[in-house]
């Protein structure tokens, strides 16, 4: 056998032979690369008379063809091949069922809920949202309120101060939501109808206050706004919240220092076996309470009193919760289990709206 014809055949059967496109290319730069056995034999030819060329050198370019066709057969071949294992280790089966995204899996909060069913309850009603900081001054919190310095009512909020500041300041986290009305008044012109929910603050802990709670804050500010229009808007949007139709409310004298006159507002229910239902019995649950903003706050906050009057309330979001959603004690609500999540929340999809229904 001469020589052409043995690297010939060793040649085409380290092709047939390489099991993979990176070694197959080592079997190309071996035989057709610069160094490669077939370039040195092309690369002797120089050397050779005009007669040997001829043949020698038709002999050497036919190996080259066949070596460069037998490449690319070769080639092809573990190209389709590592294809087609993608293809099989890549299968989708797409008959499997669809797994839970975690959009669907996650629950929202029942406060988040409560505070978008109220947002709801509120837009229709043609008020807009207002929020302020959870640090506050005295003066936002207490003073310009209307509660008088060293008067109880300061000590009956359980404030937790902050150290005093270097200007001698002692902030606090807000009590209630009310400073929020403060800083709707003076910031904004009458008319004024803002709810504003939110994080408050107390030193109190037991089956139902947590130090941490929340209240949502009713303002109402205009030329006429009047106690008929507080009732009435207090009415539907308990009627809307608790999704019955009917409800009774009856409003109990109150003080607050920052109305005049200060009611408390309960709303009729029955108590069978521990569950409470609204729009009938003969009991009374206490939910908020409310009044006519007293004049000092409207002067406290740039609002002429003898122009402008308005009313306001306030009531405990965690509290309409659990009456809602039916939860006994309040310290889960602040425990991040996800049990009680998964069990209480909300779908996250579901977006509360009055059309399509609050809670269903
Ligand atoms: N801020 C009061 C509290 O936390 C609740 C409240 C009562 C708010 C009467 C009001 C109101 O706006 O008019 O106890």
């Amino acid at each position: 056998m001469s020589d052409l014809s043995k690297l010939e055949t060793e040649l085409l059967s380290s092709i047939a032979n390489a099991a993979d496109e990176a070694g197959l290319e080592e079997v190309r730069i071996g035989s057709l690369g610069k160094k490669g056995s077939v370039s040195a034999l092309l690369a002797t030819l120089g050397k050779m008379s005009p007669d040997e060329r001829k043949t020698a050198g038709a002999a050497i370019n036919a190996l080259k063809d066949v070596v460069t066709t037998a490449l690319g057969e070769r080639r092809s071949v573990l190209k389709d091949a590592s294809l087609n294992a993608r293809l099989a280790s890549e299968f989708v089966d797409v008959t499997l069922p669809v797994r839970e995204s975690g959009v669907e899996s996650g629950r929202v909060h029942p406060i988040s809920q409560v505070m978008d069913e109220l947002t709801a309850i509120f837009a229709d009603l043609g008020f807009s949202i207002a929020e302020g900081p959870d640090i506050e001054s005295d003066d936002t919190n207490f003073t310009k309120l209307n509660f008088p310095l060293g008067h109880p009512a300061r000590e009956m909020h359980d404030t937790f101060f902050f150290q005093p500041d270097e200007n001698g300041e002692r902030k606090l986290l807000r009590t209630h939501t009310s400073p929020v009305q403060v800083r709707t008044m003076m910031s904004q012109t009458p008319p004024i109808r803002v709810i504003c929910p939110g994080r408050t603050y107390r030193c109190d802990s037991d089956q139902t206050h947590t130090p941490m709670f929340h209240q949502v804050e009713g303002l109402v500010i205009d030329k006429n706004a009047n106690l008929g229009h507080l009732k009435w808007v207090l009415e539907e949007s308990c009627k809307a919240f608790f999704e019955v139709p009917h409800v009774k409310m009856r409003f109990r004298p109150s003080f607050f220092p920052f109305t005049e006159p200060s009611m408390e507002v309960d709303i009729q229910c029955s108590r069978k076996n521990g569950e409470i239902r609204f729009g009938e019995g003969d009991d009374w649950l206490e939910i908020l309470g409310c009044g006519m903003v007293h004049p000092n706050v409207l002067r406290n906050c740039g609002v002429d009193p003898d122009v402008y009057q308005g009313f306001a309330w306030g009531m405990g979001i965690d509290r309409i919760a659990m009456l809602k959603y039916g939860m006994a004690d309040l310290r889960p609500f602040f425990e991040a289990d996800v049990r009680w999540l998964n069990h209480y929340g909300f779908r996250p999809l579901d977006l509360p709206t009055l059309a399509g229904g609050l809670s269903a």
